[in-house]
């Protein structure tokens, strides 16, 4: 019988350096900002990590071929995505593919087509080459958030340029759809372009009928274009261990990403013992995280749409709740619900500054406690 993983637990990160409970440090404020969980890594992780720091060497560590094995297993057996160990790039965390790809791609004066609403750093690596981001509109459409494919074709990009496309959205938590991501496919190839897909969250489907689909597995034309980037970081709440990977088929465009080891650091021998177990034995595991979090996600939906003036569409994947505040009519929304304790992304980071977004991935206490102090502030300005 698999062993029952508890997401209650309430674990003190306050002595850890901890970028997310540092912020807040000392005064009554609860972290529900930056995208880490406040849930232990499973065991057998904990595990891969105590046995190789058992080891007193840590010098230069080769990437295992069992860990590139595995990748290649897991995108044949989720997703029959059929890839080539040698078209994997390990990379100590996916940001830095944003920039490589803007550096072997982008011309001065260039625009990267990117969703409009969007994680902060997709919009920063453009600007350190002198390129310019051009954000594509987002359609709201049966309260799923997802970039206006429409406006894409009516719009085309300069062809040979790059697109940044994030699946599962971040902010918003849409999974793109099969239908969507064939017609996106279809404007990247007659538009000429190089998609560089971020599917970071893509463990992390909360709906049982829902499910990831990696943009470049559609075919073999699409796959050329594409630069997959997937970690374990999120799902198995290993952000500070630094591993990452891109698939990249096309191997001129490998070779043009230069993934130079004097400029991008090698992934940490403790990164990759982590990402090898996680793979290896996680599953089970993030199916109960994900469970947990689809019942966080209920309950936040439940109660956020019933505190008059703000708005929570449903969540499809990921621990982040992108809630509408707008017609709270704030001056300053992060300032009111820090003041109210509770500590949020704020939406004008990612592009619109109506929004919050609360993340879900800790015990259900504190997903409750937070949804109190919002509601108290709320009802005390109506
Ligand atoms: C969409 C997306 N991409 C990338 C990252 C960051 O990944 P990494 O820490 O591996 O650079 C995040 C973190 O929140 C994210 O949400």
């Amino acid at each position: 019988m698999a062993p029952i993983f508890d997401f209650d637990q309430e674990i003190d990160r306050g002595d850890s350096d901890s970028v997310k409970w540092a912020k807040y440090r000392g005064r009554d404020i609860l972290p529900m900002w930056v995208a880490d969980t406040d849930f232990a890594v499973a065991p057998q992780i904990q595990h891969a990590l105590q046995q190789r720091a058992a080891h007193p060497v840590y010098g230069y560590t080769l990437v295992r071929k069992q860990l590139l094995a595995l990748l290649v297993a897991r995108m044949q057996r989720l997703y029959q995505w059929e890839i080539d160990p040698s078209w994997i790039v390990m990379l100590p965390n996916v940001i830095t593919s944003f920039y490589l790809a803007c550096r072997a791609r982008g011309k001065v004066g260039d625009a990267v087509y990117q969703p409009q609403v969007i994680y902060p750093p997709f919009a920063k690596s453009p600007e350190f080459y002198d390129m310019t981001t051009q954000p594509v509109p987002m359609r709201d459409s049966e309260r799923r958030m997802t970039i206006d494919l429409d406006w894409l074709e009516q719009n085309p990009a300069r062809p040979g340029q790059l697109m940044f496309f994030c699946n599962p959205q971040n902010p918003g938590g849409a999974v793109y759809r099969r239908h969507e991501l064939l017609r996106l496919a279809d404007l990247v190839e007659r538009q000429d372009l190089i998609l560089v897909s971020d599917e970071v969250h893509c463990d992390l489907i909360l709906d049982a009928d829902k499910s990831h689909l990696p943009i470049a597995s559609l075919n073999p034309q699409i796959e050329q274009r594409c630069i997959t980037l997937m970690a374990p970081s999120k799902t198995f709440n290993l952000a500070g261990l630094g591993c990452a990977f891109a698939i990249i088929a096309n191997a001129s465009l490998r070779r043009q990403m230069k993934v130079d080891p004097f400029i991008v650091p090698h992934v940490n021998l403790m990164g990759l013992a982590a990402a090898e177990a996680a793979y290896e034995y996680g599953d089970e595991w993030n199916r109960q995280q994900c469970a947990y979090l689809a019942a966080n996600r209920d309950y936040l939906v439940t109660e956020i749409n019933s505190i008059p003036g703000l708005r929570l569409d449903p969540i499809e994947a990921t621990y982040l709740a992108w809630v509408d505040v707008s017609a709270l009519g704030l001056e300053d929304p992060p300032g009111f619900f820090e003041a109210a304790g509770v500590g949020m992304s704020p939406g004008r980071d990612f592009g619109d500054p109506g929004y919050m977004r609360f993340n879900f991935g800790c015990p259900r206490s504190r997903v409750v406690e937070a949804v109190d102090r919002i509601r108290a502030a709320v009802e005390s300005i109506a």
